[in-house]
């Protein structure tokens, strides 16, 4: 029986994974979120890794609220950067694969053509830059990693879906930002991808999104065409909307690295959005 502990297993990509594997039976997964392993202490990240001795160790854990992290830059860090070196100290002592998942805002988003996983990254705000951080421990302290690249995630948790569908249930228009493009991944796409590299020794970079792009607010348009809503969408510009922390342009990731390597492929984000808003 393999053992793998799950990190951050109360998130969205914590829970998809957790159903990816589910009709596995030669998996055993230790769950854990922020109350059973504070992924930032070593000694207890040590202590558990030890006794589990797992085949892998798959970090959902992350401070992912983008712009808390830009008031918070001590907790992004010890989270994004502090936590997965942690991990991956243990699983290089353990002999475990570590798996860890990063994100579109590695890159400044001034591109005009999808990233690969050979580009510079060069993240402009505090999310971006302690998650490449994070990247950066796992290449230095893991002997074996895949770290997964993936962007506009949604799944079972908060997220843009969720949002635009309540909004809905008491707007009948949402001002929603046409100025920046990605690509919608559902967790559940993610996950499947992390089944198929974890029982080999594919290591290494992988871009990790579903296939095609949109703006926010085509991504809104779509949520409510499938929603069957009459919702309007009104596109507006990054600095009418006025986050706080810079977001990425332009976030296409292209998965070049799973398409170099792999026979595996996402799914277009349309159709993943319709599995997802059918379950
Ligand atoms: N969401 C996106 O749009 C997006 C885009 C690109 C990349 N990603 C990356 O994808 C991965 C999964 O994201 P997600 O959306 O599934 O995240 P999520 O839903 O925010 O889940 C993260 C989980 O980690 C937990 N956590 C926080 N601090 C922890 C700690 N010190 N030790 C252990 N657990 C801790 C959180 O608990 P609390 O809720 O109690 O804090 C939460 O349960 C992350 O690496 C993220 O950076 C996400």
């Amino acid at each position: 029986m393999k053992k793998i502990i799950v990190t951050g297993c109360n998130g969205q990509l914590g829970r998809a994974v957790n159903l990816e594997f589910q009709n596995n039976t030669e998996i055993e997964f230790v769950n854990t979120d922020v109350g059973e392993l504070d992924i930032t202490n070593i000694d207890k990240v040590m202590e558990l890794v030890k006794q589990v001795k797992p085949y892998a160790i798959i970090n959902c854990a992350a401070h992912t609220g983008v712009d808390a992290c830009e008031d918070e830059w001590d907790k992004a860090y010890k989270i994004n950067a502090i936590g997965p070196r942690n991990l991956s100290i243990a699983a290089s002592e353990t002999g475990a694969k570590m798996i860890h998942v990063s994100t579109d805002y590695v890159f400044n988003g001034k591109a005009d053509k999808p990233y690969t996983e050979f580009d510079k990254p060069d993240p402009q705000g505090a999310y971006g830059i302690t998650k490449l951080a994070g990247e950066n421990m796992v290449k230095d302290f893991a002997d074996r990693y895949f770290i997964l690249r993936t962007a506009w995630l949604y799944g079972d948790g908060k997220n843009f879906v969720k949002t635009m569908l309540r909004l809905s249930e008491s707007n009948d228009k949402v001002r929603v930002v046409g100025d920046q493009v990605g690509s919608p991944t559902s967790a559940k796409e993610l996950a499947a991808a992390i089944a198929q590299l974890i029982f080999t020794e594919n290591y290494g970079i992988f871009h990790a999104t579903c296939e095609g792009s949109c703006s926010w607010a085509q991504f809104a348009e779509e949520i409510f065409k499938m929603a069957g809503k009459k919702t309007v969408v009104e596109a507006i510009t990054t600095e009418e909307f006025g986050a706080k922390a810079p977001r990425p342009a332009y976030s296409i990731l292209e998965n070049y690295m799973l398409k170099l390597t792999t026979d595996y492929r996402f799914a277009d984000w349309h159709d993943a959005l319709s599995v997802y808003m059918k379950g």
